[in-house]
């Protein structure tokens, strides 16, 4: 792949014409997702300020306009009514202030009394590359969809922690009481996530002190998007700690995990009630984000990041790289997360494809319901049914193995190419989401998910069952409105 510059990775983005060959140059690519939000130019990392707002569901994501490296970055901005089909609204944020002048990084979003504000990491950088993070704070205004935002940051870094303090969650507790939380590193290198309160989503701000965990206080050293959740009456610490390696992940160093447990925002204490989970056991899932809103009492909404911090993808060489999961609900049962698919993605089915022809359409839903106690299916195989990514269920044990070793492209092998998981029983049902470029795999209603992208050659869309399933395969539609909008 191309070098880049430091110069050419900090490029402020002056107007759309600067990337519009770009744009056409990658929309003729094969791997461009059909139903997945990815990025309308160059690359996509975290989803930032998920939120419902007057009947529509707003998202954004990281972007660097100019290609496939993390360089200087903005929000950009896509919309839904129902979750399921997108369209692309233009630049939100960009780093354009003092305090933003190296970056507009990650964040949320938070609806109060009519009002849109976006938090979010002020990356600011001196003439001798010294970090200082900043919280900053935009309003949004609807229609026009433009940010108005604040001549001054919220607050800067508080001392004890490195320049690592990023990612701010704001969440309302109750009336007039408003906590941000951040990912942090504190000065003997360890992850952290710290708590700043206020009784004005929009001043006031103070350091009230860092989350203590028990069992977790030397857990990587550094926290990235750390947020609490309400999922199904318990409290969810969610965060990505880095530099740790962990069982049945090759050397991957960036993990996507929770701990459920009670959070007291009093004392700053998150008792967990179990130990730490991986969100998705696949290759590819980063920085997750919960909308703001549920979509009924019981639910929340999840979307991550489909790849990984540190990481090159196949696609770097056609200039574009990243996109985001499908959403997904979350529930809590037996003490663990439950990630089901929308519901309303059933919405994207068109036909169904003969299974029999053992082709693989480009955009499916495959449904299969296994017939015997072990599982063997091969994915993404040639017409031989040879190589693919497969996936194997052993009864006995009762592991469950997905290797991508079998695939001509392979890309980021230093993370491994096998993920494991023990289930806890049988596997009766997968439910798998086949895009151009990806492939979701939700096992027995959500138990485990595994996500990872996957660049097939042409020669590579069959797939191969080894053992007696009932398969259903669905065209799905494409739902993403992929025009040039900046
Ligand atoms: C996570 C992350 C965040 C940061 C953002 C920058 O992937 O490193 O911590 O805010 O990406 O794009």
């Amino acid at each position: 792949m191309k070098e880049w510059t430091r110069e050419e990775r900090y490029r402020f983005l002056e107007s759309p014409d600067e990337v519009r060959d770009l744009y056409k140059k990658i929309s003729e690519s094969k791997y461009r997702q059909t139903y997945h939000i990815q990025p309308v130019t160059g690359l996509l990392n975290d989803p930032n300020g998920f939120l419902h707002y007057n009947d529509e569901w707003h998202l954004f994501y990281q972007w660097f306009p100019f290609g496939p490296v993390h360089g200087l970055k903005h929000w950009y901005h896509v919309s839904s009514k129902d979750l399921v089909t997108w369209k692309n609204c233009g630049l939100a944020v960009a780093p354009d202030k003092w305090y933003d002048n190296r970056g507009a990084y990650s964040g949320s979003a938070l609806v109060t009394d009519g009002r849109l504000y976006l938090y979010y990491t002020g990356n600011h950088r001196d003439e001798n590359w010294v970090r200082t993070p900043y919280t900053c704070m935009a309003e949004l205004f609807e229609g026009s969809w433009r940010v108005h935002k604040s001549k001054e940051p919220l607050f800067g870094p508080v001392e004890g922690y490195t320049e690592h303090q990023r990612d701010p969650k704001i969440i309302k507790l109750e009336e007039d009481r408003y906590v941000i939380v951040l990912g942090a590193q504190n000065d003997a290198k360890q992850g952290r996530a710290i708590v700043f309160e206020s009784d004005n989503p929009v001043s006031g701000w103070k350091f009230k002190g860092e989350i203590n965990v028990p069992g977790f206080m030397d857990f990587g050293d550094m926290w990235e998007c750390p947020s609490v959740q309400n999922v199904s009456g318990y409290n969810v610490l969610m965060f990505c700690p880095q530099h740790i390696t962990l069982k049945y992940r090759g050397q991957s160093q960036n993990h996507n995990g929770y701990l459920i447990g009670s959070m007291d925002w009093d004392k700053l204490v998150f008792q967990p009630i179990g130990q730490f989970h991986e969100l998705d056991f696949g290759f590819d899932s980063y920085a997750a984000e919960c909308a703001a809103r549920r979509r009924t009492w019981a639910e929340t909404t999840m979307i991550a990041w489909m790849g990984i911090p540190d990481a090159e993808y196949p696609t770097d060489e056609e200039m574009w790289s990243g996109c985001l999961t499908l959403p997904r609900t979350l529930r809590v049962r037996n003490r663990r997360l439950i990630q089901e698919p929308l519901q309303e993605l059933t919405q994207l089915r068109v036909d169904e494809a003969d299974p029999d022809t053992g082709i693989l359409p480009d955009a499916c839903e495959m449904n299969v319901y296994n017939q015997e106690k072990d599982l063997d299916l091969s994915l993404f195989t040639k017409e031989d049914g040879s190589g693919g990514i497969n996936i194997h269920f052993d009864y006995d044990t009762k592991v469950l193995i997905v290797n991508r070793s079998g695939m001509t492209q392979l890309f980021n092998e230093e993370d491994g190419n096998i993920r494991i998981r023990k289930l806890d029983n049988k596997l009766d049902h997968l439910r798998i989401y086949i895009d151009r470029s990806s492939v979701e795999i939700f096992v027995n209603s959500g138990d485990a998910v595994f996500t990872s992208r996957v660049f097939p050659l042409d020669t590579e869309h069959n797939f191969k069952m080894n053992t007696q399933a009932e398969i259903h395969i669905w065209n799905l539609k494409p739902a993403i409105k992929d025009n040039f909008v900046i």
